[in-house]
């Protein structure tokens, strides 16, 4: 039998998928967003949509009473263009943090779990091999900062309220939907490029990496990362209730920008070409996470080939793959 669950950010990119998911698996499925991003049209038809904004307290516990019990909420909803928050960190908090400590107290009024998506890239920041679950954290934009906020109000709610709180930090997650401003944004604008027959601009040497993993491995193990706090399963990592599960959701695999670009034209069957542009000021270069963990702990995996994703990116974006 599913239960009743709300998806914030269901409307967006990633949650829209998760939505998706949790209506196949028969669950009762709430969507809350305020469309700053996401689209009306990705929320399936059997969820029932909220359109408000997260970080509005009071408007959000109103909600949660009208909803009744609620089992679990997948916390996606998030500000989640690392340049907007470095122009306006205050409005980046606003969402990611007070957005979070919202959505805490309307989860609190039924004893739900929240699971919350995090980020592994803008936490850990560069890194020169795989960085898993205890890589120290230097996030290098206000937005992994206000990311990392969100994990320990998760963790500080768990200790004094008791909630079976639980963790995913994602890699750059990539897939149809996703828009070019997301972690992964690079995808989207190749797979743009791609279809309309023009090289890819490449922002320095193009030998920076990335962890690009499938959209449908996320929602996967994001809900594989509920069920276990849901059943107890991940019990013994919550020390007491000081703490919550983290997990690392991504490939290990560093891909360069220009080895994306080759298997993008290799998916679609093209040959544009690149050209080259100066490296952008404040990129990190380096970027991988080691989501051994997840594998471990959750039976997940994260093993969709890149060409294989890269081509229903392409397809979704309108493309018609040449033989
Ligand atoms: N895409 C990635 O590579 C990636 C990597 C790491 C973490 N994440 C995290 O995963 C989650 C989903 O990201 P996404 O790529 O699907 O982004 P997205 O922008 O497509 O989705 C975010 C959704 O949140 C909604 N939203 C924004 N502000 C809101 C508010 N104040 N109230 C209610 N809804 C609001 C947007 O309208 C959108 O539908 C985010 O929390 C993001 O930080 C994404």
């Amino acid at each position: 039998m599913g239960e009743r669950v709300v998806v914030t950010g269901g409307a967006g990119f990633i949650g829209s998928h998760l939505a998706d998911a949790l209506v196949s698996r028969g669950d009762e499925v709430h969507v809350v967003d305020n469309l700053a991003t996401g689209r009306r049209e990705q929320v399936p038809e059997d969820a029932t949509f909220h359109e408000l904004d997260v970080s509005d307290v009071d408007a959000l516990g109103e909600l949660a009473d009208r909803i009744g019990p609620v089992a679990r909420w997948y916390h996606l909803a998030a500000q989640a263009d690392v340049r907007v928050s470095v122009e306006d960190p205050a409005f980046d908090a606003k969402v990611n943090v007070i957005g979070t400590i919202s959505v805490l107290a309307a989860a609190r009024r039924h004893g739900a779990l929240v699971a919350f998506a995090s980020t592994g890239g803008a936490i850990y920041g560069e890194v020169v091999e795989p960085a898993d679950e205890s890589t120290p954290m230097h996030p290098p934009s206000p937005y992994g900062a206000a990311k990392l906020a969100g994990e320990v109000f998760l963790a500080q709610d768990s200790r004094l309220n008791g909630g079976a709180h639980t963790v995913m930090r994602y890699a750059n997650v990539y897939g149809p939907r996703q828009d070019p401003h997301g972690e992964a944004g690079v995808v989207a604008i190749f797979a743009g490029r791609v279809l309309d027959g023009r090289p890819a601009r490449i922002f320095g040497d193009g030998e920076q990496t990335r962890d690009y993993v499938y959209v449908g491995d996320v929602v996967a193990a994001t809900i594989a990362a509920a069920d276990a706090a849901a059943s107890g399963a991940d019990a013994d990592l919550r020390s007491g209730g000081a703490t919550v599960p983290v997990y690392n959701v991504g490939t290990g695999r560093m891909t360069s920008v220009l080895e994306l670009w080759d298997a993008m034209e290799r998916a679609y069957g093209s040959t544009n070409g690149r050209e080259f542009e100066p490296r952008r000021e404040g990129e990190i270069l380096n970027s991988v996470l080691d989501a051994s963990f997840a594998r471990e702990r959750l039976g997940v995996t994260f093993d969709t080939p890149l060409e294989d994703g890269l081509l229903a990116t392409i397809e979704w974006l309108g493309g018609t793959v040449r033989a």
